[in-house]
């Protein structure tokens, strides 16, 4: 309870949930920093949890009779047997492109690997073709879209690279799609810059020359309209080396552009290490790091962004070593990786994947997919937990606690969710049951 004030002189909010069965905070960790080790596990759950929100942000959070005490309200959810959890954060998606690729899933469960369609020409290069050729106000739409279903499984804040246009010109229209649904959409969305996502085919044989370009042209332009918080890069075998990647990633940052990875996602190049060094904000996917790499990044801070459902969707067998990572003090996150190879925009779900493949308790996947994801795309100060200050963004699920969470999945658990304040997404309204009524 931040307030208190008593009877009649009730602080008037402009929502009040309450009666909460659980409400999760994600305020028992370290102080201003990404929760890491044993504090992945403290949730700082409040039984019979309220929160009210004015203006926008949380005004209080604390046991029901306390918070009513304090502040009134017209508008009041009754969370009787709920959760209440932080809006998700999705740490890493490439939210922006048109087109898809199902006939790649085909070939990928008959055998074909994520890296031999890329190299014929596929994958991320296909997605290329398609949107070069998408204008600013249909890729517009068709991201709106993704943003709705992300919303209505409970994100509220999402991160988003650039990386399908591969020539200054379509970088800059997909960087400014983002800008743009931004703007327009409830989920807040963070911009990464991700020219350096393949090497175009002008520039097959000559990734060198496309490097310069990426360097020289489209990091100063990006950076200059203000377009991008962070650069990322995909630093793999056949892409960018360790050495092109941190060309990158140091022309970045001399633009006041944040590092970020790909890292060790289909080969042990030496991502994690390459990202520590830089001092990187983050590094993704992470499944073949070497453990020096790992604990490099925990020595750093670096927080592991990690990907379950990626590795999934590449069908490769093989998860990122969460353990480890939080072994070795790794803050660890989670995202979706929305792209056209990895089609999903829920969090219950990469929550649930967490759990079953890298073996994330319920608590430390809630944290990975809140607090910690909020710090790996710089929005800690905002989002990510619920405590006095920050945006009212909070999901209420229809479920009794927080365990629920990977051990029911495959259905939206999500009751409500409040942005900035404002219910922005109701199932119970919107969900009759479809009872089988007689007829006369
Ligand atoms: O995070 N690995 C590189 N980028 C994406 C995939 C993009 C695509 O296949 O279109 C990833 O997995
Ligand atoms: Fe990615």
């Amino acid at each position: 309870m931040s307030r208190t004030a008593k009877g009649k002189n009730r602080e008037k909010a402009d929502l009040l949930i309450i009666n909460a069965n659980e409400l999760v905070t994600l305020t028992g960790g370290a102080d201003q920093k990404p929760h890491t080790g044993k504090q992945m596990r403290e949730l700082g759950i409040i039984r019979n949890g309220a929160l009210a929100s004015k203006d926008g942000k949380i005004a209080a959070v604390g046991k029901t009779p306390d918070v009513t005490k304090a502040f009134k309200a017209e508008n009041i959810i009754n969370a009787s047997g709920k959760t209440i959890v932080p809006g998700f954060v999705d740490a890493h998606t490439h939210l922006v492109f048109a087109g898809s690729r199902e006939e790649e899933f085909r070939m990928r469960i008959e055998g074909a690997s994520y890296m031999e369609i890329l190299g014929a020409g596929g994958g991320i290069l296909r997605t290329v073709r398609d949107t070069r050729k998408a204008s600013l106000e249909k890729l517009v739409d068709l991201s709106l879209g993704v943003l709705d279903v992300m919303l209505e499984h409970g994100t509220t804040t999402a991160e988003a690279k650039s990386g399908y246009g591969l020539t200054t010109k379509d970088e800059l229209k997909i960087l400014a799609v983002i800008k743009r649904v931004n703007q327009l959409h409830a989920v807040d969305v963070v911009p990464t810059f991700m020219g350096a996502h393949a090497v175009p085919p002008e520039f097959q044989g000559n990734s060198k020359g496309y490097v310069n370009l990426v360097a020289e042209e489209m990091i100063p332009k990006a950076a200059e309209k203000g377009l991008a918080d962070f650069c990322d890069v995909f630093c793999e075998k056949n892409v960018f080396t360790l050495e092109q990647s941190r060309k990158i990633l140091a022309t970045g940052k001399s633009h006041g552009l944040k590092p970020k990875v790909h890292a060790d996602e289909m080969s042990m190049l030496g991502g994690a290490e390459l990202a520590a060094d830089v001092g990187a904000t983050s590094a993704e996917h992470l499944l073949f790091s070497s453990q020096e790499g790992v604990k490099a990044m925990g020595y750093k801070g670096t927080v592991a962004v990690l990907l379950p459902a990626a590795a999934f969707s590449s069908m490769m067998g093989r998860y990122a070593d969460a353990r480890l990572m939080i072994d070795c003090n790794v803050p660890v996150a989670l995202g979706t990786d929305f792209n056209p190879n990895c089609w999903v925009q829920n969090m219950q779900l990469i929550i649930a994947f967490a759990c079953y493949f890298m073996k994330l308790t319920p608590a430390e996947a809630l944290t990975a997919a809140t607090i910690n994801a909020a710090y790996a795309i710089g929005r800690a100060g905002e989002v990510g937990s619920l405590e006095v200050g920050k945006r009212a963004d909070v999901a209420v699920l229809d479920v009794p606690n927080h365990r629920f969470l990977g051990y029911s999945f495959g259905t939206n658990l999500v009751d409500k969710v409040v942005k900035n304040g404002r219910v922005v997404v109701d199932r119970e309204k919107q969900n009759e049951p479809m009872l089988l009524r007689e007829t006369e």
